[in-house]
């Protein structure tokens, strides 16, 4: 209820005249455009609009439209000229018949056309739902206040399944949530909608996010019992005229647990029936069901393994069921096993590569962007590139587990850039090409399923986020699964204009901190390529030191390998030689001491303490100045907000000026952890300068957090 009760509240003050700046509005805030000038220009380009057609989605639109040209502009003259034409093109008068289907005959099913057209604008598309996003396009650039007289923009998603996973259980915990509880009241459901669910899909709908997978990848049987169907189906009924389908985990072994069946075996024939009878029925609840995601044979999820049998055998038991229907199954790939003494980093590609081919062609195969665990930054994972018959689909952690959590700044889109233009074979063939179809992928791929996840960072906190910054990287998942061209800066630009401010000084202030936020994160992290260091089960803080969990691959000390000589996971050769899963090129360069990328140095080679390195330093040294660097770095992100004080509204500067405090003093805790846990392997003082870590090792050590969020 925590968000009913604030979005009652965010309407009375609305009325009255006053917005609470709580941030829940997120990037539709729709506040009258200050620049006096730019209203002007706007009020004369956009005297009234007409929309033809009557869809739910083109409803839905036209609520929007009518809704923020009220905010941004305020009231429009009635009877004006300049009028903005909104619909489908088959059923927009025939203004210009040949412009109009010149400029829609690519666009496919989602994409959408903008253009000036004598006095008028007009948004158009083949289908509604490109109606629908191109109406936020529009609004998109009154809210960032282009220019708007002269139009002529095409778009189409480059992706077709651009889809959140909540990892939101049916008690409302959320794992790895850091924004209060899950945003599902299931126990409301299905009689009760909490407005925030429409809010919800007009945020996603806003920025082409077009699915979501309801439920936790650690999956519970029940939520296909019919009971909860039906409080699938409402949801599903809710975001269908925003083009947002409802998809569902599914727990392997339900046919045991809600069926009564002796067994889950994939080959078992009452199994397939089981599967099959479920999808009947889901689909005759929400006859555009998306389908299921699977998380199968992976920290103690059960699995068609169990079985003897494979993954493909799993995944294409499901894919039966759902085919007929038109669903898709999306099999995940994050396995690893305690059994598997290999390199951990090897494991999902071991299993995976060989059943390339082995997959139905409505089974896409889900892959984490690096090789162990949305760690602060990862070399790209393997198995991009290496399953050419088998659809892909990128799954990105928009939840920060492993970044600083709910209290950290830390803006993913550079992350997720650096994984997106990674280079498969040295012939700049992208892991971004490797997810598109044949034809259009320089690495082809023989299926024209295409897609991406982002685990959801979104919970029932007011500002959905936890943290005011959350929010970019919700609305930067969505636009570079739009694009995955868009830079890094054009999509920090657009939400700080659309979330903050359009002046000049806030934007460039905080467009500088945000991009250089997650080189921040991984310096005072886990700098130079060290990965997995934090502490035990809630993965808040640091804890280098820990070793002793039972599974060999749960411990930092078996990624970081540190000793009297050096630190780091040697992969190559002479190692795990997990190296030789990449391409022939990308090997050479990892393999290389010399040509290996810094960031991903410690991930590929065991360096020796005095080891020197490009900047002429030691390891040691170079290890030091970059945690210092990381935590100095954050006291000026500090001091850059603070420096907009006058510049944003009281309570979100307090808010984000309160968190800022917590990352600083958080990025000295993971600086001095961790660097006085390696000295005690490298022996070496911290170098001159830098100011001392105020406790010993033993301090940090003891340190615990029984109730940090997100287990
Ligand atoms: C990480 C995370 C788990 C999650 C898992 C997954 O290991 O800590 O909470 O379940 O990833 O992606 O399945």
């Amino acid at each position: 209820m925590v968000k009913t009760f604030w979005t009652l509240l965010v309407g009375l003050v609305l009325a009255f005249g006053a917005a609470a700046e709580n941030g829940y509005r997120l990037w539709l805030r729709y506040d009258k455009i200050g620049d006096a000038a730019m209203l002007v220009q706007y009020q004369e380009r956009i005297q009234g609009y007409r929309f033809f057609g009557e869809s739910p989605t083109l409803q839905v639109a036209k609520k929007e439209l009518e809704m923020a040209l009220a905010g941004l502009l305020g009231n429009l003259p009635s009877g004006g000229s300049n009028q903005v034409i909104i619909g489908k093109k088959t059923d927009l008068p025939q203004l210009s018949g040949i412009a109009i289907s010149l400029k829609t005959k690519d666009l496919d099913k989602e994409g959408f056309a903008i253009f000036t057209h004598q006095e008028n604008t007009i948004i158009t598309a083949n289908d509604d739902a490109g109606v629908l996003y191109g109406v936020f396009h529009f609004l998109r650039l009154l809210q960032t206040q282009q220019e708007i007289s002269n139009l002529n923009i095409l778009e189409k998603p480059k992706l077709d399944r651009r889809i959140l996973n909540h990892w939101d259980n049916l008690d409302r915990t959320v794992e790895r949530g850091y924004a209060g509880f899950s945003i599902w009241n299931w126990h409301t459901l299905p009689e009760y909608l909490d407005p925030s669910y429409t809010d919800y899909a007009r945020a996603n709908a806003s920025i082409g996010i077009n699915g979501t997978v309801l439920t936790n990848v650690n999956a519970n049987a029940l939520v296909l019992r019919p009971d909860y169907l039906e409080k699938v189906k409402v949801l599903a009924d809710l975001f269908r005229p925003y083009n947002i389908k409802v998809y569902l985990t599914a727990r392997f072994s339900a046919p045991i647990e809600l069926g009564g069946l002796a067994t889950a075996d994939p080959l078992d024939p009452a199994v397939q029936q089981w599967w099959k009878e479920k999808a009947d029925e889901i689909y005759r609840l929400v006859p555009d069901f998306g389908g299921f995601v699977v998380k199968a044979n992976s920290e103690g999820q059960p699995g068609p393994q169990v079985y003897g049998r494979s993954h493909a055998d799993g995944a294409n038991l499901l894919a039966d069921a759902l085919a007929p229907h038109g669903g898709i199954v999306m099999w995940r790939a994050f396995v690893y096993s305690a059994e598997d003494a290999t390199d951990r980093h090897k494991q999902a590609y071991n299993e995976f590569v060989p059943l390339d081919g082995n997959f139905r062609p409505n089974v896409m195969v889900q892959v984490k962007n690096g090789p162990i665990d949305f760690q602060p930054r990862e070399p790209a994972h393997p198995i991009f590139g290496a399953m050419p018959k088998t659809p892909l689909m990128m799954e990105f952690q928009i939840t920060q587990e492993y970044l600083g959590q709910g209290t950290h700044l830390v803006y993913l889109a550079p992350m997720w850039k650096e994984v997106l233009d990674f280079d498969i074979d040295g012939k700049g063939s992208t892991v971004a090409s490797s997810l598109l179809p044949t034809g259009q992928a320089s690495i082809p791929q023989t299926s024209s399923l295409t897609g991406i996840a982002g685990v959801a960072n979104i919970g029932n906190d007011i500002n959905w986020t936890g943290y005011h910054f959350g929010q970019a990287n919700w609305y930067a998942f969505g636009r570079l699964a739009w694009n995955s061209d868009l830079s890094s800066e054009k999509i920090a630009e657009e939400w700080l204009r659309m979330t903050f401010s359009n002046k000049k000084t806030v934007v460039e202030t905080l467009k500088t901190l945000m991009l250089a936020s997650h080189e921040t994160c991984v310096n005072y992290m886990t700098p130079l390529g060290l990965h997995h260091l934090m502490a035990t089960g809630h993965h808040y803080g640091p804890g280098p030191w820990i070793g002793d969990l039972s599974r060999p691959e749960w411990n930092p000390t078996y990624y970081h390998r540190a000793d009297e000589k050096g630190v780091g996971f040697d992969r190559t050769a002479t190692g795990s030689n997990a190296i030789s899963q990449y391409s022939p090129a990308v090997q050479a360069i990892f393999s290389s001491r010399q040509h290996c990328p810094e960031k991903y140095l410690l991930w590929f080679h065991h360096v020796g303490w005095g080891e020197k390195l490009a900047s002429g330093k030691t390891l040691w040294e170079e290890l030091c100045r970059r945690y210092y660097q990381g935590a100095t770095d954050v006291a000026d992100m500090r001091r850059s907000w603070q420096s907009l004080k006058k510049e944003v509204d009281e309570q979100r500067f307090q808010e984000v000026d309160m968190m800022l405090q917590i990352q600083e003093k958080e990025a000295k805790w993971w600086r001095d952890a961790c660097l006085t846990y390696f000295q005690t392997f490298s022996k070496m003082e911290i170098p001159e300068g830098f100011e001392k870590p105020a406790h010993d090792l033993d301090f940090y050590k003891k340190l615990d957090y029984p109730y940090a969020p997100g287990h």
